[in-house]
């Protein structure tokens, strides 16, 4: 396919850009010496799972549908079976607040590590859980809450903002950990630098020694924006190694957004322009709602390829002597459906195409159907310069909207 010809709204996956990003990992995994798995939550484009599988341990889910997931797809190039027990995911790690015991069975057979989030919980599924435990098959983990915040701003995602229900806190552990856990997890950052983990990690060690001499290998959790351009990555490598001595450790890592950090964009239509007291008022063929949910939620800004400066809907735009502003909305029938504010060269027109940047991670997989919104259509940009280096690799339509509904 050439570019001309793909509908909007697309979201494009760019194979060079993720290639990118997992060299880098890569080299962390190998200079460090430790594991680094891809939290499915923030990306299961799973065409590409294969790709990331060459470069990566395995995969982390938050439940059965992610683990079942990996489980199928999750393979390494030129093999049908991973490592462990001929399942297809070389590691399959799982953590859920609360497993349903009807579940429980299933993770076992195709999970290779379990993470409780409480005493109650790890003790309620032992029956299950053991038996595979003791045969080697799988590998048992508490996640603690180190009740070290590094985040200001975003409660929504600090794990340990006051009242948090995530981990369990030092003054819950009994002495000695429960029998069969071998390992701790940990996950408190977000979007964050070296510098964060390696201060909540001095905490752990000032709080949960004794524990960290009890255990054979740790979780670091996910949040680490490893690939961003201005991560210090020497300083993490270094820091993992004196961790893996200093303790005797395994570790992993489980970034989600810095697998595929500006490995995708989201190509969309202006369908229409509305003139609104302040400014032009562009609607969309995506939406901040529906396509995009974490524009809303976080709240953020995306970038938008060619605009000169953007701002947050809620911020007014001051008047500039270069370029227009315009209002990014879209066409549901919600209010606050805006994108953002953006300063352009000019305004565009109805018909023209925009470019959303960074719109792999933590899009596809939280996209919704509101007001009959149709899916965008899953594109890959193959690394290469033929004009055909676009394949469709889903498209969505009418049938996806009604089968989720009855
Ligand atoms: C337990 C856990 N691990 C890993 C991640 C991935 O984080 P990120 O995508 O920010 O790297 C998350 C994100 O919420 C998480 O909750």
């Amino acid at each position: 396919m050439k570019y001309s010809e793909l509908r909007t709204p697309s979201y494009i996956v760019q194979e060079g850009a993720l290639v990118k990003n997992l060299e880098i990992l890569k080299r962390v995994r190998e200079e460090a010496g430790v594991k680094i798995l891809l939290a499915e939550k923030a990306f299961s484009m799973y065409r590409v799972y294969p790709l990331i599988a060459g470069y990566l341990d395995g995969t982390t889910a938050s439940g059965i549908c992610e683990t079942k997931l990996a489980h199928e797809e999750f393979v390494r190039p030129g093999t049908r079976e991973g490592a462990g027990q001929g399942r297809g995911c070389p590691e399959n790690h799982v953590f859920e607040p609360a497993y349903k015991p009807e579940e429980m069975r299933e993770l076992c057979e195709i999970c290779t590590h379990i993470y409780f989030n409480s005493l109650a919980q790890l003790e309620l599924h032992r029956p299950v859980w053991e038996p595979y435990q003791k045969a080697g098959k799988i590998r048992i983990a508490l996640r603690i809450n180190p009740e070290f915040s590094t985040q200001e701003g975003h409660a929504i995602y600090d794990p340990c903002a006051p009242g948090s229900r995530l981990g369990i806190r030092k003054s819950r552990l009994p002495e000695r950990l429960p029998e069969g856990v071998t390992g701790l997890h940990f996950h408190t950052l977000c979007e964050q630098g070296a510098e964060p983990l390696i201060e909540t990690f001095r905490s752990i060690e000032k709080s949960f020694p004794e524990y960290l001499r009890q255990i054979r290998w740790i979780n670091m959790g996910g949040g680490h924006h490893i690939t961003r351009a201005d991560y210090d990555v020497p300083r993490l490598i270094a820091f993992l190694r004196e961790v893996k001595e200093r303790w005797g450790l395994d570790i992993w890592l489980e970034p989600g957004e810095a697998v595929a950090l500006n490995a995708g964009t989201l190509i969309t239509k202006v369908l229409d322009i509305v003139e609104t007291e302040d400014m032009p008022t562009l609607i969309l063929d995506a939406s901040a709602a529906c396509h995009m949910p974490d524009v809303l939620e976080m709240p953020y800004t995306p970038p938008l390829t060619g605009a000169l400066e953007a701002r947050s809907p809620a911020e007014a735009a001051a008047p500039e002597t270069r370029g227009q502003w315009v209002r990014l909305a879209s066409r549901t029938c919600l209010a606050g459906d805006v994108i953002g504010l953006y300063r352009l060269p000019e305004v565009p027109e109805t018909g023209d195409i925009l470019t959303f940047g960074d719109m792999a991670i933590y899009s596809m997989v939280k996209n919704n159907t509101f007001n009959g919104m149709l899916l965008p259509d899953i594109v890959l940009e193959h690394d290469s310069q033929s004009e055909d280096r676009y394949e469709i690799v889903k498209q969505f339509g009418y049938r996806d909207f009604k089968e989720r509904l009855s």
